[in-house]
């Protein structure tokens, strides 16, 4: 095999080396079957058990309580940015958003369409650098649901805390940290990603539901978005992304033997402090981030010359390394380290910097 490179891409994004390979010696005879997965019926027992398998273990993993279903959909995060509030907003046809960032603006955008909806922050008087403490959150308790989304993919910041809101429902994008810290679900009503960060390959989103909020969509919700219709079928009122949800198994499975979320949460913790330390001690960079509410899974950063950035990305290609130019909304650099980039990985971009550093 040609060797691996370190790939920082910000999603799609690395996948297990375990589980890529074990795919690969899979891919055409699944399991004694005489086909791949992607050649299988939905409605077959064999992927009907690769299905019931990946949600029981999802379920353990992220514990799940009872009360909530947890669906495998398409569409991506950004169909969840409709879906939320046709199903949601018909309770009191309100509805507050935290805006820190690209995705959650989009979101904010698209539920205007449907109901009225609040600003409940912004950190956009600062670039979105930074993530407003609750004393800053202006809540409504008349809002059908509050809404923010956990990790700034693009910005780098992490929400620190869950979100105080009484007894208003929370809607988190969990899209980019999904699976890389323990989350208490009880705390949420709605839970949704794209699988493609820390999960699977891109086209599975997964959606947790409290089963209580499901049922009182607007009438022109769309089929495919209605969480009820998708409770009732099980995610299979159509053809589910069956690949995406075989891939996301072996996800798991490579994920419990790094101490399943616990276990994760300390190893990405880890990774994310060692490259932060070394960014604070060079010379030449400076986070984007403020430092209460940087983002364990996107680091971003920059020098003082965009001339330097563009050199520190092109000797990075040169060493093995691959997309760590910054989003062109916040410039400079971002390092994606997602749960499957290895410790090594974080290590050599490390010794990059530093080295980078002495030599300019
Ligand atoms: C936090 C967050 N939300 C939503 C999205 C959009 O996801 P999708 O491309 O699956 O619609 C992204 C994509 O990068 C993201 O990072």
């Amino acid at each position: 095999m040609e060797k691996r490179v370190y790939n920082f891409s910000a999603g799609p994004s690395m996948l297990p080396l375990s589980a890529l390979e074990r795919a690969g010696a899979e891919i055409t005879n699944y399991a004694g079957s005489g086909m791949s997965v992607m050649e299988m019926s939905h409605r077959s027992k064999v992927f009907q058990k690769i299905f019931d398998d990946t949600q029981a273990k999802f379920r353990r993993l992220m514990n799940v309580p009872e009360g909530y279903k947890i669906l495998f959909l398409q569409g991506g995060a950004s169909s969840q940015f409709s879906a939320v509030p046709l199903n949601l907003i018909g309770k009191t046809g309100k509805a507050d958003y935290a805006v820190t960032g690209n995705f959650s603006n989009i979101a904010f955008k698209e539920a205007q369409k449907y109901g009225q909806i609040s600003l409940a922050a912004s950190s956009a008087d600062a670039n979105h650098t930074y993530i407003p403490a609750q004393d800053q959150l202006k809540l409504d308790p008349q809002a059908s649901y509050f809404y923010y989304c956990a990790n700034n993919t693009i910005y780098g910041t992490e929400w620190p805390y869950v979100p105080d809101t009484g007894d208003v429902p929370i809607v988190c994008d969990m899209s980019s940290d999904i699976l890389s810290r323990q989350v208490d679900v009880s705390k949420y009503g709605i839970i949704f990603a794209g699988a493609q960060k820390n999960m699977a390959p891109a086209g599975l989103t997964v959606v947790i539901v409290r089963e209580d909020l499901a049922g009182q969509e607007l009438p022109y919700t769309p089929l495919m978005m209605n969480y009820k219709t998708m409770i009732d079928k099980d995610s299979m009122y159509n053809t589910p992304p069956c690949w995406c949800i075989y891939m996301l198994g072996l996800v798991l499975d490579w994920l419990d033997e790094q101490g399943g979320v616990p276990g994760m949460e300390k190893i990405k913790h880890a990774k994310a402090q060692m490259l932060y330390d070394t960014i604070d001690a060079s010379r030449l960079f400076t986070c984007a981030a403020r430092a209460d509410s940087r983002s364990d899974m996107n680091v971003t950063f920059r020098s003082a010359s965009e001339e330097l950035d563009a050199k520190f990305v092109q000797e990075s290609i040169a060493a093995g390394f691959t997309n760590l130019k910054g989003h062109r909304s916040v410039g400079g650099m971002r390092a994606s380290i997602y749960n499957a980039m290895p410790v090594e990985g974080v290590e050599a971009l490390c010794d990059f910097i530093r080295k980078f550093d002495k030599e300019n």
